[in-house]
């Protein structure tokens, strides 16, 4: 079911200072590049059921229920974020598209993906825990469905076998083992963009 016109046009008027306001303070959302990657990919295929792992403020679930019209399910710990993106979701005419949840992704998201079949699903919230997510989503995942994962590049510490910094150290490895499960050819048909942190776009077969 697409979203009625005036609710996109609301999000194209209100996002760029709701964007704005986030980096001011320092609300970690999706960068423009990436937002344009994760617009590109949720278009590529029929989405009826997105999930999303961190909210934050609900910017990228706005963009992605707008542009898309599936039902986004999104998982974010943060009240108060929480709060403001239901508010955001609510000024554009939205909030009945979207399914948040309050909590824990680590148990969230086994519970979302036993109840439900995805066409998309945005992997955006802790960096250490990216595997883990794959594992319980993969399951649900619709035949051609997607997964979509920013900062794979984790501030540029991932690439190659560098040994990381301690303080870095098991975001990095267990990001590296998500970049090996994506890799598996008789899985996914991946591709990995060099833009700002690094995205991957991984199509199931
Ligand atoms: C990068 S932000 C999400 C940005 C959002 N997708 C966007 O682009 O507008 C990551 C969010 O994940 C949340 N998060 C981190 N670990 C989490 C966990 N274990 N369970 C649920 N949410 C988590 C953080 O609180 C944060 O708001």
């Amino acid at each position: 079911m697409s979203v009625p016109e005036e609710c996109a046009k609301k999000l194209r008027e209100i996002s760029p200072a709701y964007e704005a306001r986030a980096r001011e303070e320092y609300i970690p959302i999706i960068r423009p590049e990436s937002l344009k990657l994760l617009l590109d990919a949720a278009k590529r295929t029929k989405c009826y059921r997105i999930l999303e792992i961190g909210t934050a403020i609900g910017f990228s679930t706005a963009w992605l229920a707008t542009e898309t019209g599936a039902i986004v399910d999104t998982v974010e710990k943060d009240e108060k974020r929480l709060e403001r993106a239901r508010a955001f979701w609510q000024e554009i005419g939205i909030e009945n598209r979207i399914n948040a949840y309050l909590g824990d992704a680590d148990e969230l998201v086994p519970m979302l993906a036993k109840e439900n079949t995805y066409d998309f699903v945005f992997i955006d919230a802790a960096k250490s825990r990216y595997s883990d997510y794959l594992d319980a989503v993969y399951p649900s995942l619709a035949k051609s469905g997607i997964v979509f994962a920013d900062n794979v590049y984790y501030l540029g510490l991932v690439k190659g076998d560098v040994y990381p910094p301690h303080k870095h150290r098991t975001i990095v490895t267990n990001m590296r083992a998500f970049l090996k499960k994506i890799s598996d050819k008789e899985k996914f048909d991946t591709t990995i963009y060099d833009t700002e942190d690094g995205t991957a776009v991984c199509v199931k077969l």
